[in-house]
């Protein structure tokens, strides 16, 4: 699916780049403000990177739609892995998507803005053979051949961002499996050249610059607007594109500065940092129980 949006802007482009707002668990409060920012500021676009419920629940996806339909501005939203049915297995396997009905139109949708797309990536999946639980990030052949093709389609010369939900990294630093088919993924989109890719599902922001054999990759992350922090405050990134560069800020209600907000590396998953080898954000904002996950 595409979203076309004005053609004759020139000059900067300003995304927000939400994620993991999990209702079930969200925080109002951060996302009153959100809501607001996007009213008062109208940013090009709003790219949701997944994880919009806690349980894939009816009411869950109801408040999610709710909340996404009543945003004035173009959006696309990608699926996490906490958005797929667990309760029915029926429903998990055969119709992974019904719930979210009423934004149906907004999933998995391209964006295309002046000169800049936004092309989504698929990076979860109703079941993994290779292990259990499913809650990592598997980029199959067919995900990762849709979203070359959307690439390849565009225009000469057209910006790109990736949108997904799960970030790239393959393997943790003891060699434990993230997710499946990462690291030859970062490679085929640094040699497509795309300005980055935006993810979820860590719950803390970051931005960094993985070095692949077919050259860089810039991986921005976005922190959550749940009540499951990981070691920061709810934030979303607002990502400014002018020419070729993107600058990303991680905006947040305690004022906290964004290098004082960002991880220097992709953790495995949300969960608080426990172990000394886990990073931590500068502003440390590490819950002293862990959050809840129901
Ligand atoms: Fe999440
Ligand atoms: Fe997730």
């Amino acid at each position: 699916m595409h979203g076309k949006v004005g053609s004759m802007h020139s000059g900067p482009l300003r995304l927000f780049h939400l994620s993991d707002i999990h209702f079930g668990l969200e925080d109002r409060r951060a996302l009153d403000w959100v809501k607001a920012c996007i009213e008062r500021e109208k940013p090009h676009a709003v790219a949701i990177t997944g994880d919009l419920t806690m349980r894939a629940r009816h009411p869950e996806f109801r408040a999610a739609c709710e909340w996404i339909t009543a945003l004035d501005v173009p959006v696309t939203v990608e699926v996490g892995n906490h958005d797929i049915p667990y309760f029915n297995l029926y429903e998990r396997f055969f119709a992974p998507y019904k719930r979210f009905k009423a934004i149906e139109r907004l999933i998995e949708t391209q964006l295309d803005l002046p000169n800049l797309a936004i092309v989504p990536l698929r990076t979860t999946t109703r079941a993994q053979w290779q292990r259990f639980p499913w809650s990592n990030g598997w980029v199959t052949e067919r995900a990762l051949n849709h979203t070359l093709e959307a690439i390849d389609a565009l225009p000469e010369g057209t910006r790109v961002l990736i949108a997904a939900h799960h970030p790239l990294t393959e393997r943790r630093a003891d060699g434990k499996l993230l997710t499946i088919n990462g690291t030859r993924t970062m490679e085929v989109l640094a040699g497509r050249k795309v300005m980055g890719i935006m993810t979820g599902h860590i719950h803390d922001p970051f931005d960094l610059t993985e070095q692949t054999l077919a050259g860089p990759l810039r991986m921005i992350g976005a922190g959550t607007l749940s009540l499951r922090i990981r070691s920061t405050p709810p934030s979303f990134n607002e990502i400014v594109i002018d020419g070729d560069q993107v600058k990303v800020t991680a905006r947040n209600l305690e004022q906290v500065s964004t290098p004082d907000m960002q991880i220097d590396k992709v953790p495995e998953n949300a969960m608080p940092p426990r172990t000394p080898e886990e990073p931590v954000s500068p502003v440390g904002t590490v819950p002293p129980v862990d959050p809840p996950v129901h």
